[in-house]
């Protein structure tokens, strides 16, 4: 017997919300459209229902918002990579910053939002620096995962990605089956700098060596082991957005990586610690440091949340405190530890709007005040935005 066709919908989209989906609303249902444009008149197929909400996604445009244009990459849709190539670059942008006033209003209770301006990124396509390719030794397939699966899509030209990896993604789909390819990995992560590309794990011509990158004034070595940012191009903006003109006697940066924010600190503050718990990325943030000749400050290899709760409060109090945590945000334990050294300023960058308003809640419901919030489009193509916010203590 036939599948019942599924039943379909005509629905207006409302506009984009946090995650990059569209909101529509029928038939008493809340309807999260994905990959959708606001203001497309589009018919939807529901793909999962939970209650009165439901993800839907377009099985037809019927009238193009005036802000939709035709996706250049062929795994469009499929590949869980970009899923804001629909978009003009403007309404990119506009989404973006809707997003995070969606996300501050709606989970940080915040009324009153100072002005949110958006660093465009020089680059909208062949940005990407870093990647993380999965590879299927059964399928034989390189790529990236599907959208909501863990199915690898196979990808041969990535319109996002900067021309070096491109190369190197090719270089390697030649040896896809051959036994010269690493058949056990199922992961590949690649970056390149001014000098090279690494690559983790090791193949063929490439290693997982230390590369370097020069931004404004600094130079930072790192491999393909540890953290770097994505989008090179909006980088000296990002750092002097963090670190703004912060100056002092002491400063903490939790979740340092390899020293992005750690050795422009330690230019203006008497003593800096940043805390890192990945050994790799903690060993290039304490040479960046050393490299630089700034002797003030020291890389600690720890969890922050251990760090910060594991010690008694030094007597020193911390004039400026930067955090940049993974995409899961602060944990509640690392809010307290934060708390407990009543930081006269904090400075919050952020990969995930949503995980930053709910730490914001807490950060404000404590005495800080909101001085300010920036956006970056460090990600063009995808919904996801960099946010860097400051607070200052009211007490
Ligand atoms: C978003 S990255 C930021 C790195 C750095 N600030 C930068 O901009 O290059 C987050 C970093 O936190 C580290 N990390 C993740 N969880 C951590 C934890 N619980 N404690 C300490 N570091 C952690 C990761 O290894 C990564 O280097």
């Amino acid at each position: 017997m036939d599948n019942p066709v599924p039943p379909t919908f005509e629905v207006e989209i409302e506009r984009l919300l946090p995650g990059g989906v569209g909101l529509a609303h029928t038939e008493g249902l809340t309807l999260f459209v994905s990959l959708a444009a606001p203001g497309d008149t589009v018919r939807v197929q529901i793909d999962r229902l939970r209650g009165k909400v439901a993800f839907a996604s377009v099985v037809e445009v019927i009238k193009p918002s005036p802000v939709r244009v035709e996706p250049p990459c062929p795994y469009f849709g499929r590949c869980g990579g970009c899923d804001f190539q629909q978009l003009t670059y403007e309404a990119q942008l506009e989404a973006k910053v809707e997003i995070i006033r969606d996300c501050f209003h709606r989970i940080a209770n915040i009324a009153d939002l100072p002005e949110i301006a958006i660093h465009p990124s020089p680059k909208q396509w062949q940005y990407r620096a870093r990647a993380n390719w999965q590879f299927d030794p059964q399928t034989r397939q390189l790529g990236y995962f599907e959208a909501g699966s863990h199915r690898v899509c196979d990808v041969e030209v990535c319109e996002v990605l900067a021309p070096e990896l491109q190369t190197v993604l090719e270089e390697m789909r030649a040896h896809l089956r051959d036994d010269s390819f690493p058949g056990a990995v199922k992961n590949v992560e690649v970056v390149v700098g001014d000098d090279g590309v690494s690559l983790a794990p090791a193949w063929g011509r490439f290693e997982a060596k230390n590369v370097s990158r020069r931004i404004g004034d600094e130079t930072y070595h790192f491999s393909a082991d540890a953290f770097f940012q994505v989008n090179q191009e909006l980088l000296v903006p990002l750092v002097h957005e963090a670190t703004r003109n912060a100056r002092g006697a002491f400063a903490i940066d939790l979740y340092c990586g390899v020293g992005l924010f750690t050795v422009p600190l330690a230019r203006r503050f008497e003593r800096v610690v940043g805390v890192e718990s990945n050994p790799t990325a903690a060993r290039f943030a304490q040479m960046n440091l050393q490299a630089a000749q700034l002797k003030s400050a020291r890389v600690i290899t720890a969890r922050v949340g251990d760090w910060l709760n594991g010690h008694s409060l030094a007597a020193e109090s911390v004039d400026f405190l930067l955090l940049d945590p993974p995409r899961a945000g602060a944990e509640n334990s690392v809010i307290k530890g934060i708390l407990a050294r009543r930081p006269r300023k904090i400075s919050y960058v952020s990969c995930d709007p949503a995980t930053l308003a709910r730490d914001l809640k807490k950060l404000l419901a404590a005495g800080y005040s909101l001085d300010s919030v920036a956006a970056f489009d460090m990600f063009p193509q995808t919904h996801h935005v960099e946010t860097v916010v400051h607070l200052t203590a009211k007490f």
